[in-house]
């Protein structure tokens, strides 16, 4: 791993960098880039003009590792009001939520109970609801709760990482359920023995895994891909094999963070193919940020020059 990478990942769980960070006037500058602001209507107003360029939206409050049974309710209750404004502004709108943020780490019951309560209400949405996969430790418990919450609501999908070494076992276990998948490399330091650490390898999972979501089988079974990457190299593969394979433009789709790739975002609109922004807003974007700055080093150079320049 870049040992840079390794840094920035280490320093995403440091509580001292996090106050540090957010005292700092030209952090908050340089994470403007990523994030449209810290509130809901902030997000929605994004989401508004992400809509008027075909493009759909993600939208995720920033959050993990809550430790406060009142602190998961309240978030319960804030994407409770973001499900309801999204269905309200009629946008192409998904939602996404990370199980630690709805209460994990003090009982899977109780992440369980929100998610449940959340997929339902979602269900009003044209898009699905999707759980995001954290760090390792979390990934069985992840998709326990996520095989149980299918089982009651349709349209829930679960974010898989292509690093992992388990993931295309767990993706064959996924499909027969008709899961919605998103594939994302993976943003976490994860050991050697569980995850590839070559980018061929993750890269060669995604493309691998990606074919299996789009085959004529796994679709039939109703399981869907949503391709997370901004790896142009990666989506004109997927795009050149699902076009060989006459897989209907509107049976897959890609998803890019907002203010990443933005060129790419505009080209795959412009050219029909269904794409989604992931909008994250909110106060809690300190290792959100970091695992941000670490998939890409050169950013560390942009902070900098934020700090310099303004
Ligand atoms: P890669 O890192 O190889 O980057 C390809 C190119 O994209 C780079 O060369 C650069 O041009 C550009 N790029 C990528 N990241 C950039 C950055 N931060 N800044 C500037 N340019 C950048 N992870 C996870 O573990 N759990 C999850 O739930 C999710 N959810 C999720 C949803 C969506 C919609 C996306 C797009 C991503 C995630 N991720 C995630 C993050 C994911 O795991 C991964 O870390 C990033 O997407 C970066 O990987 P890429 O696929 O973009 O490729």
């Amino acid at each position: 791993m870049n040992p840079m990478r390794g840094m920035l990942l280490a320093g995403s769980q440091s509580a001292w960098l996090r106050r540090q960070a957010s005292r700092r006037s030209f952090v908050r500058r340089a994470v403007s880039r990523f994030m449209p602001g810290e509130t809901l209507d902030e997000a929605l107003r994004a989401a508004t003009v992400l809509g008027g360029e075909n493009m759909g939206v993600i939208l995720t409050h920033l959050g993990e590792n809550v430790t406060g049974r009142s602190e998961a309710d309240a978030v319960a209750r804030h994407y409770a009001e973001m499900v309801d404004r999204l269905i309200a502004s009629g946008l192409d709108a998904e939602v996404s939520v990370k199980l630690t943020q709805l209460g994990l780490d003090l009982s899977p019951d109780l992440a369980l109970e929100h998610a449940s309560a959340l997929a339902a209400r979602a269900a009003g949405l044209r898009g699905r609801f999707w759980i995001d996969m954290e760090g390792s430790a979390y990934t069985e418990v992840t998709l326990d709760l996520y095989r149980r919450l299918r089982q009651e609501h349709e349209r829930v999908g679960v974010c898989l990482q292509t690093y992992l070494r388990r993931t295309a076992s767990d993706l064959e276990s996924l499909i027969p359920m008709g899961a919605g998948v998103r594939l994302v490399k993976g943003a976490y330091d994860e050991p050697p023995g569980i995850a590839f650490r070559s980018r061929q390898e993750v890269d060669e999972a995604f493309f691998t895994l990606s074919c299996r979501l789009l085959d004529p089988a796994a679709r039939a079974a109703g399981a869907w891909l949503t391709a997370g990457t901004h790896d142009p190299r990666l989506i004109a593969r997927i795009e050149a094999h699902a076009d060989a394979g006459g897989v209907p433009r509107d049976a897959f789709e890609f998803a890019l963070l907002f203010g990443i790739g933005r060129a790419e975002q505009a080209r795959l609109a412009g050219s029909g193919r269904r794409v989604r922004v992931l909008v994250s807003y909110g106060e809690y974007w300190f290792p959100w940020y970091m695992r941000r700055l670490a998939e890409r080093p050169a950013n560390v150079g942009f902070v900098f020059r934020k700090m310099i320049g303004g």
